[in-house]
């Protein structure tokens, strides 16, 4: 081949390649404007999706690496299959916002199956439509009323008093079992009324065999994970049914004491004893992972933070001085009132991702911001990938409670208590007993803590449950212990 024709043909292939790529380009741009597109990404394997990848990187320390993978691909809002379900996943916090606001006629929860036959067909996380509405109501109204509040402060101050009078200098304390005992006593009570002793022991023995079963395989046969934990949840439904009898019996709907109260004394019917048992029960689940995660974090979090810690001691210190001296013992305002530990819990819930995001399905075709979700497909709100988005915050993956003094938690990039309709109605109460646990331990204790790391899946827990050594305060400087 001659000079002149090896220019032609290469003239020819490189104008063949642009009318190409126009071509292309227009019918996407078209396609664009008249129907909305079904997100990039691939459904992966027949049957398994993507769901052995998804879980792969969910139990290691980066588990957002699943989606940093595709959002490097697809953009931040792509299609996968996790979870035997077609799901578009969005980690893009303005469209995740508005899935989350979207009305109860577009979404419905969508969670796998061990999770749905574990939480009972009346959880509250799971029904949609006015059952829904009237229990979130109902538990809103409760955990805001400055009554409960009162009653969770004296309980926890109590409850974290009696703990940490027992702990030794002489071995190491476990920060996350010791949090799980106190929080769960606390909420246990004020759903049902319930004093430590026998049937606080019973319960929170078969709590932790339901657990474990929340995220099994769903296969229910003698001796599977999951049978255990549904016989578990049995032997709780027995024990509250009982309670709630005994509760109707001599009920003064004038003065419900808690939950299980105000909810007997709701006149809409629609709340039976099937009902109550199924939320009671799963409304201890932030009592026994939920809230004492936070408070296992927050340790964490300050233990590899000197300044933060110092910072966040003197402040408690202060208060505290302030209360001995005017001889008035401290009540729930005055815990949230430190700016500074407000900070370090709000911080502790960014980088901790407790929950890392909710689960949907789409009842009709949708289209969010250019985003096309089939009627019958799943969506995943992935906050964790939000919420270390460096788009929304300088160096993400850093301990930074300072970065709450410019900014408010009211945007889109961040939602550890989710959004719209069903947004966390404990989420004051989750503030509150972190707080109170805060307070009681940087003030009367210092401590080192022995390494430990995060464990990210099926649920945020420390892979050695937080040990720590500690000093009884004798003075309130803020020096380290020596160990
Ligand atoms: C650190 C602590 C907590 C975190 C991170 C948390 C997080 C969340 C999130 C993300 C949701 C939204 C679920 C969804 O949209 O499907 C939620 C819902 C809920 N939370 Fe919490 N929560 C916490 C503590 C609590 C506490 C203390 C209570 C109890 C009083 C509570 C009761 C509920 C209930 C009843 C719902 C269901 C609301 C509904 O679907 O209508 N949570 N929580």
């Amino acid at each position: 081949m001659d000079n002149c024709t090896g220019n032609l043909l290469a003239t020819a292939i490189l104008l063949s390649a642009i009318i190409f790529y126009r071509k292309l380009i227009c019918c996407k741009l078209l396609s664009s404007y008249t129907t909305p597109r079904l997100p990039l990404g691939t459904l992966g394997w027949p049957f398994l999706g993507e769901t052995l990848d998804f879980i792969s990187c969910a139990y290691s320390d980066r588990p957002e690496t699943f989606m940093d993978k595709r959002r490097l691909i697809y953009g931040k809002v792509f299609k996968s299959h996790i979870f035997g379900n077609p799901t578009i996943v969005s980690t893009d916090a303005d469209v995740s916002r508005s899935i989350l606001q979207s009305d109860a006629k577009t979404f419905v929860p969508s969670y796998p199956r061990s999770l749905t036959e574990l939480m009972g067909k009346s959880s509250v996380l799971l029904i949609s439509g006015n059952l829904q509405r009237r229990i979130h109501g109902l538990i809103g109204a409760f955990c805001k009323s400055s009554h409960l509040k009162a009653q969770i402060t004296c309980d926890m101050q109590k409850y974290v008093q009696e703990s940490m009078k027992s702990w030794s200098e002489d071995h190491p304390v476990y920060i996350q079992d010791q949090a799980k005992n106190i929080a769960f006593q606390v909420l246990v009570k004020a759903l049902i009324s319930l004093d430590p002793g026998q049937d606080m022991e019973f319960l929170k023995k078969q709590f932790q065999e339901f657990i474990a079963g929340l995220m099994s395989l769903p296969i229910n046969v003698p001796g599977s994970r999951l049978y255990r934990s549904l016989q578990a949840r049995k032997k709780m439904v027995n024990l509250i049914h009982r309670i709630i009898q005994d509760k109707r019996s001599s009920l003064d709907s004038s003065f419900p004491k808690d939950i299980a109260e105000i909810w007997l004394s709701d006149a809409s019917q629609q709340l039976t004893d099937d009902v109550i048992s199924d939320n009671i029960i799963d409304l201890m689940i932030p009592g026994e992972d939920s809230v004492p995660v936070l408070m296992t974090l927050a340790i964490k979090y300050l233990s590899d933070c000197p300044t933060a810690l110092q910072q966040l001691t003197e402040e408690n210190l202060r208060l505290k001085r302030i209360k001995e001296n005017l001889e008035e013992p401290l009540c729930w305002r005055d815990y949230l009132s430190l700016p500074f530990t407000q900070n370090v819990i709000t911080e502790t819930l960014r980088m901790g991702n407790i929950i890392i995001g909710v689960m949907r399905k789409a009842t009709k075709d949708v289209e969010i911001k250019g985003h096309f979700i089939p009627k019958g497909w799943c969506v995943f709100t992935y906050f964790r990938s939000i919420h270390l988005d460096e788009d929304a915050y300088d160096s993400p993956c850093q301990f930074n409670p300072w970065r709450w003094q410019e900014r408010d938690t009211s945007g889109s990039s961040f939602t550890p208590f989710g959004g719209g309709q069903r947004l966390c109605p404990g989420l004051d109460l989750a503030r509150l007993e972190a707080s109170i646990f805060l307070h009681h331990f940087v003030t009367q204790f210092r401590w080192a803590a022995e390494e430990d790391c995060i464990i990210n899946f099926p649920t945020v827990r420390m892979k050695k449950r937080m040990p720590v050594w500690v000093k009884r305060r004798r003075d309130n400087s803020c020096s380290k212990p020596k160990h």
